[in-house]
């Protein structure tokens, strides 16, 4: 489908059409690269995401499904209708234009220290035709506005330095910044779990995609910084992948 530009059902009905020199010339290129693992999302250049086609790039992580169970999470929250959510890591805009496909009265700020990974959140956004979404370029809370959010989610990096994942399949190729948190990979969870609670309004949520056998460290955090109602959500495999709390206080 990449190479020829053809639907999946055409080339089901044609499968007697011959491909072009030029064509096959790109097929064996592509093949090779995906013969030395290279993930299928950056061969063809996008990944379907909450039923979303979103471009990607090696500059950004490649979106996961488990961190379709933070959307999920998000959405099964009693939220005002206009409700103003802040995602920080955008990546590839993954979180932020499932947030503002199910919710188009919501306002949506996306985050990433990045600019390739700013530039990408927009062109998905242009193409996904949503228009409630800004994406800028920021170290986490740095010039937002403190008290403003109903909501703040994050799928932050949470691995740790020489974790044996890293030399694992897709994510050999994926940037390591996007990945790794320190020592003990709870670095950057820990300093939005901490901060969070001065740009949540009273009554805001806070929800983390986090590793699976973090969940007992992140509520742990959560508690200490004065969230409620803290708990955290498996994913499908049953391992702890989304905790939340919610901000009771004025600050
Ligand atoms: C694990 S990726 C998540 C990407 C996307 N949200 C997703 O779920 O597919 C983490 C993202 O956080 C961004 N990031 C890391 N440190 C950051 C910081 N200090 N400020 C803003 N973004 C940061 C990385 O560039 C990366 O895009």
């Amino acid at each position: 489908m990449k190479v020829t530009g053809a639907t999946r059902a055409h080339l089901l009905a044609f499968s007697q059409s011959l491909i072009t020199t030029k064509q096959g010339n790109t097929l064996e290129m592509l093949l090779s690269r995906r013969e030395q693992g290279e993930p299928i999302a950056y061969l063809i250049g996008e990944r379907e995401f909450w039923s979303l086609s979103l471009r990607v790039s090696v500059s950004t992580l490649i979106p996961r499904p488990e961190t379709e169970h933070l959307v999920q999470c998000a959405l099964n929250l009693s939220l005002p209708i206009y409700t103003k959510a802040l995602d920080l890591g955008a990546g590839s805009g993954a979180i932020t234009l499932a947030l503002a496909v199910e919710r188009p009265k919501w306002n949506i700020v996306g985050i990433d220290r990045l600019s390739e990974a700013i530039s990408l959140c927009r062109a998905n956004a242009l193409q996904i035709g949503v228009k409630n979404v800004q994406f800028y370029k920021g170290d986490w809370f740095k010039f937002l506005k403190r008290n403003f959010y109903h909501l703040i989610v994050s799928n932050p990096p949470y691995l740790k330095e020489g974790d044996p994942f890293l030399t694992q399949g897709d994510v050999r190729f994926e940037p390591r910044e996007a990945l790794i948190a320190g020592k003990d990979g709870l670095k950057d969870l820990e300093f939005i779990s901490k901060y969070a609670r001065d740009y949540l309004r009273k009554g805001g949520w806070l929800i983390l995609e986090h590793g699976w056998k973090q969940g007992p460290s992140v509520r742990r955090m959560f508690s200490k910084f004065g969230f409620e109602k803290v708990n955290t959500i498996k994913d499908y495999s049953g391992n702890e992948r989304v905790s939340q709390g919610k901000w009771m206080f004025n600050r």
